[in-house]
């Protein structure tokens, strides 16, 4: 595993996940990693008690965020976010969720018995991207349903739409309802001004953050902050015991630590590096003929609010692209690795690890694909605002009909069926394409055929489908 791990490194420049980039920022530089892997004994603390060196690193972590307290999580934002959800709620609850949130978001709502009233974000028909959640929504279902528990957002989404977070938290603040914003993709905010704030900021009471995703830390790294008086905050330590390692990673934590202390002495420094790379591609990109980066000019429109322009969402300018045959194209010929292929946009990450050289390889490739490999990656050559009925439809097919709750879908008998045969069954398990890993069917919701059709042209266009074993899926008994 060691050697294909490192040729891989050697020979591709990753613009993905994790945020160290391969070791081009490595935080624990000159350390032999199993000199400080270590356990709770005297001297070296407890994360879920911490009262030494641990409570003294979320010290820092509280002061750079700004937050009331922080705790590091060792199992990715995954484990806050079911902590989050299961200290909010009580089996029973509803808990007013945005429809595109990661799959741990239903995991938590399922393992709580918990019953999910949705919101759904803004859809994008010409790029086949969900933009944010309108605050607007977030209030008519409070009053619709005042019995909500907690609200629950993800922002800024995978591709870095932010969504109107201030307003939203004032909104549930006014209900008295606890706000927990997945910012997984957003520990960089709130840190330098060319990327967005952070909900921390804008006065959610929960805000989880994946470290690996976007700093330069070990992946499963994360922080989760608690704000205000509504969240018991016992609770949520309780959650973190259960859902996290009883022996959490003293390497993870200690790199984190790290990284909050080099952001502190020279934050500023590697953010302002990050912004002139970003400026300069993204310059030279809106003057290619095909090929674009979507930017600030979304701002204001499908409910977003503000973007990470750290994200590369790259989209064709006039006719839509084929986001898998480009992200093919540039690992083969150009040895460029991008976080994910979408139906007409291929995805990029970036961060303060990212070097010069990349951005230089990407733009020589973007300057062949908007040239000689155009008609490679252009879709059948369809103009933008040529939006098929099948497209239009695309996001509908998701707002699947609930048949029974989550957790009640979970405990019933299943049967494995072909796909083909799935029409008015009940889901037995999630159904998503990874990445990004949103469900297009949550358990106890009604198979119809136009998701069939589209998980069938999911599976036939490459991507991989979560749920499925050899053309079957678990449905209800
Ligand atoms: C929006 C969002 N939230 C949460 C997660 C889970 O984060 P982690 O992998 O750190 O557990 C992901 C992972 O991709 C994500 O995209």
């Amino acid at each position: 595993m060691k050697r294909e791990l490192e040729e891989y490194s050697k020979k591709i420049y990753p613009f993905h996940m994790p945020g160290h980039k391969l070791g081009r920022i490595n935080v624990l530089l000159d350390t032999n990693l199993m000199k400080i892997d270590t356990t709770e004994v005297e001297g070296t603390d407890n994360l879920y008690y911490p009262e030494g060196i641990i409570l003294e690193a979320h010290k820092r972590v509280s002061k750079i965020y700004n937050s009331e307290q922080s705790y590091f999580l060792v199992n990715g934002s995954t484990g806050g976010i079911l902590a989050a959800i299961s200290a909010a709620c009580s089996r029973g609850d509803k808990l007013l969720m945005a429809r595109n949130c990661h799959k741990s978001v239903f995991n938590g709502v399922m393992l709580n018995g918990i019953e999910p009233v949705y919101l759904y974000p803004e859809y994008i028909e010409k790029y086949s991207l969900l933009g944010g959640i309108n605050p607007e929504q977030v209030r008519i279902q409070l009053e619709n349903n005042p019995d909500i528990s907690a609200v629950f957002i993800t922002s800024p989404t995978y591709e870095g739409f932010v969504s109107d977070i201030g307003s939203i938290a004032s909104i549930c603040d006014e209900k008295g309802k606890i706000l927990i914003v997945d910012e997984a993709h957003g520990a960089h905010f709130g840190m330098y001004d060319y990327f967005p704030k952070s909900s921390i900021e804008l006065g959610a009471d929960i805000v989880i953050h994946s470290m690996h995703k976007t700093l330069p830390v070990f992946t499963q790294t994360g922080i989760i902050h608690i704000n205000g008086k509504l969240v018991d905050r016992d609770r949520i330590r309780q959650y973190l015991e259960i859902y996290q390692s009883s022996s959490p990673s003293y390497v993870f934590m200690t790199a984190m630590d790290e990284c909050i202390k080099m952001l502190a002495e020279k934050g500023k420094e590697l953010f302002e590096d990050l912004e002139k790379n970003l400026r300069i591609l993204r310059e030279i990109t809106n003057i290619k003929s095909n090929i674009g980066v979507i930017g600030r000019e979304i701002v204001g429109k499908y409910s977003i609010y503000d973007i990470d322009l750290s994200k590369l969402i790259f989209v064709g300018k006039k006719t839509s692209i084929n986001g898998k045959k480009a992200e093919n194209i540039l690992r083969k010929k150009f040895m460029l690795q991008m976080e994910m292929p979408m139906n007409k946009a291929f995805l990029g990450i970036t961060t303060i690890a990212d070097q010069e050289e990349g951005f230089l390889r990407l733009i020589n490739a973007l300057e062949e694909l908007d040239g000689a490999l155009w008609k490679n990656i252009c879709e059948e050559a369809l103009p933008l605002n040529k939006i098929t009925q099948q497209e239009k439809e695309l996001f509908d097919i998701i707002k699947n009909k609930i048949s029974i709750l989550p957790e009640e879908a979970r405990n019933k008998k299943w049967e494995s069926i072909s796909l083909e045969d799935a029409k008015g069954r009940i889901a037995a398990a999630n159904i998503s394409v990874y990445p990004p890993g949103i469900p297009l069917l949550v358990m106890g919701e009604v198979f119809s055929e136009s998701l069939i059709n589209y998980i069938k042209k999911a599976i036939d266009n490459g991507f991989f489908v979560n749920g499925i074993e050899e053309g079957n899926i678990k449905v209800v008994k």
